[in-house]
């Protein structure tokens, strides 16, 4: 070919791909903030107030931000980091939010930590979605300075976090720009008025876990709050709506939020640590306007998990070792013949989260391990789930959680024992 004809060539048709190619970009670019996220303020000198009761609220507020769970490995210093976390493209660790001026948070401006807590881009670069900043880019500017006073007069601990451990390209944070082009859209904020909506999106950051996570961590774009398989952990989120919620009456959902318990429901696993380093800490005030504020949301397309789509197929569940014959030896005692449970002590199975969800990881890991629920104030001493890893084979404990979930749940897909094993692997914290 001539040079003309490659000339011509690209006029026609490269070109205008190359031009609809950098348009895309562009746009995307934009709906994810443009350039402002990554200009990091430099030299700000304002001086945030640091008195008693601006603490008092700061250190209020990092509870329900629940701060410390995810900024404090098992042994180390409360806030001093190196907590990993595991993820499709590899483990992750917390950093430092103590005022150590090198290994922390000493030196940082109040302007500084705003954007970081907003935009998610911190002097170390562009960080990972793990940290919910989606969800703290709602926050007041006055609850940011709040935080910053409060966290300022933590002890300084001096504490590096391990190197992350991640594959190529995730390993390259400047790569987390083109992930943000595709994901990452910044959420609208709710009206001031509104205090249930700005805990649940904003600092409380709930659909963390009780959203379905798109391709490669994306964060939650549709189905708000519909519930799903929490990445990286192997338990299962119910949906958060009126629908889902409709067992609790308000005043039952704020204590459930405040003390872990109610005559409805028992959190465990994720949610128990939730309540334990977070919701027990709610304000009466601020625990209600979340229960009114769920008890509100329409509810939305199931989200999906792994077993969600398993092919529906009738129980079969008779003959010896039947599973109802397991129920009626091992766990009527505690949660009676009919699934009522006993008030505040056993939950009730019929219409249990683990029961009802499509997916039935969190009704096999109950029966495997147990669980104990949160201690709290509300519920100092709470009541255990026994684990029956050691008194029931894997095909016993099928046919029991089949039997729970197709009895009270409506589930009628049926686990196997080899269903059962292969929850084994996927069991991760
Ligand atoms: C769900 C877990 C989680 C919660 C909750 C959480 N963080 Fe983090 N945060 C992380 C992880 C993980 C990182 C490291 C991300 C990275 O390296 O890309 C991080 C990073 C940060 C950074 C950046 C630090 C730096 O040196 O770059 C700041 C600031 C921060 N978090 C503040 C907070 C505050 C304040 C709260 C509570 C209001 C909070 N985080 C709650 C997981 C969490
Ligand atoms: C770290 C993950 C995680 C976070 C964050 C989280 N949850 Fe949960 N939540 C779960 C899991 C897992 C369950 C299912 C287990 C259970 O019922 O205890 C659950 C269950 C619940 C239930 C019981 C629903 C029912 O039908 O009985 C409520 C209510 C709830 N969460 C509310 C919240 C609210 C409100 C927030 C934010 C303030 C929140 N959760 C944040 C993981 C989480
Ligand atoms: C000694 C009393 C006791 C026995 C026996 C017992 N459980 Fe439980 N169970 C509990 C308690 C307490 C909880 C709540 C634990 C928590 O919230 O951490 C629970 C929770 C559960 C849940 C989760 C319910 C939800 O809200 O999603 C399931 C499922 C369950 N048990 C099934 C069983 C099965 C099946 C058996 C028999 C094989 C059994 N339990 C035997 C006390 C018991």
């Amino acid at each position: 070919m001539s040079l003309r004809r490659y000339s011509v060539v690209f006029a026609l048709v490269l070109l205008p791909l190359v031009l609809a190619a950098l348009a895309v970009g562009g746009v995307l670019f934009l709906r994810q903030g443009g350039l402002a996220p990554y200009r990091i303020p430099q030299g700000s000198t304002r001086v945030v107030a640091s008195d008693a009761a601006t603490i008092a609220r700061g250190e209020y507020i990092a509870r329900i931000g629940n701060c410390v769970t995810c900024h404090t490995t098992r042994g180390g210093a409360p806030f001093a980091g190196g907590r990993a976390f595991a993820t499709g493209y590899g483990t992750i660790y917390s950093s430092n939010l103590t005022p150590d001026a090198n290994t922390g948070l000493g030196d940082w401006s109040a302007d500084e930590f705003a954007h970081t807590m907003r935009n998610g881009v911190s002097r170390h670069g562009v960080l990972y979605p793990v940290f919910p900043y989606a969800n703290f880019a709602l926050l007041a500017d006055a609850d940011l300075d709040a935080l910053y006073a409060y966290l300022h007069t933590l002890p300084a601990t001096a504490a590096t976090p391990p190197p992350n451990r991640l594959d190529f390209p995730a390993s390259w944070r400047t790569a987390l720009i083109g992930w943000r082009m595709l994901y990452y859209r910044p959420l609208v904020a709710a009206p001031s008025s509104d205090r249930g909506r700005y805990l649940v999106d904003g600092l409380a950051h709930c659909a963390m876990c009780h959203s379905t996570r798109g391709a490669r961590g994306s964060l939650p774009q549709q189905g708000y709050l519909a519930g799903g398989r929490i990445p990286g952990m192997g338990w299962y989120a119910p949906p958060l709506d009126s629908q889902q919620l409709r067992r609790y009456s308000v005043e039952e959902l704020a204590a459930y939020l405040r003390t872990g318990t109610s005559s409805v429901g028992t959190a465990y696993g994720p949610m128990a640590e939730v309540v334990y380093g977070s919701l027990q800490a709610l304000s009466d005030d601020d625990a209600m306007a979340i229960a009114r504020y769920l008890k509100r949301v329409p509810p939305q397309a199931a989200g999906t998990s792994l077993l969600a789509q398993a092919e529906i197929i009738p129980v079969r569940d008779s003959g010896s070792g039947s599973g109802a014959e397991i129920y009626k030896r091992a766990c009527t005692d505690c949660h009676g013949a009919d699934g009522e449970g006993v008030d505040n002590k056993y939950p009730p199975l019929r219409d249990a989260v683990s029961v009802t969800a499509p997916d039935p990881i969190n009704a096999v890991r109950m029966v495997l391990y147990g669980a104990l629920a949160a201690s709290t104030a509300g519920n100092p001493q709470p009541y255990s789930m026994p684990p029956y890893v050691q008194h029931l084979s894997s095909a016993e404990i099928a046919a029991v959680v089949n039997y729970m979930r197709g009895t009270w749940g409506g589930q009628r897909a049926p686990l196997a024992a080899a269903d059962v094993e292969a929850m084994y692997g996927i069991v991760i914290d």
